[in-house]
């Protein structure tokens, strides 16, 4: 069989932030980014959502066995963001805005590398239940 099949595992973290521009004013930042843009942070409940793509093995007719998948989701994401401030607490936030858009990416950057090249990544993040985003596009 060669029949690619998506493996998706769901994750949840809460993690706090601002989005912000720091050569702008509180009052600019506030148009642009809105409630997002509170000089002292709010939290968002994010979800997760982690996507592999592949042919199952042969012999275990796993694409990715989901045990592993939780580990490297585990210790490549929650171990660094749960219940973290994202601009304060993460190398990766501290000069870039931690938009849904721009975690995505870093979440995808993280994981890659543990994720056999035969298989493809996809993460979906939710920062609310109505907006999310995929990566890639
Ligand atoms: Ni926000």
């Amino acid at each position: 069989m060669n029949q690619k099949v998506a493996v998706f595992r769901k994750e949840h973290f809460n993690a706090a932030h601002r989005l912000f521009c720091a050569d702008w004013t509180d009052e600019k930042n506030k148009q642009v980014f809105g409630a997002c843009s509170n000089p002292n942070y709010h939290g968002h409940n994010y979800e997760l959502v982690v996507q592999v793509n592949g042919i199952p093995d042969p012999i275990t007719g796993f694409v990715i066995n989901t045990k592993d998948l939780t580990t490297i989701v585990e210790e490549e994401v929650k171990s660094r963001f749960d219940h973290k401030n994202l601009n304060l607490d993460t190398e990766m936030f501290k000069h870039l805005n931690p938009t849904a858009e721009n975690i995505a990416i870093v979440i995808y950057n993280l994981i890659r590398p543990r994720i056999s090249e035969k298989h493809d990544l996809k993460i979906r993040l939710y920062e609310t239940e109505r907006n999310f985003v995929d990566y890639p596009a």
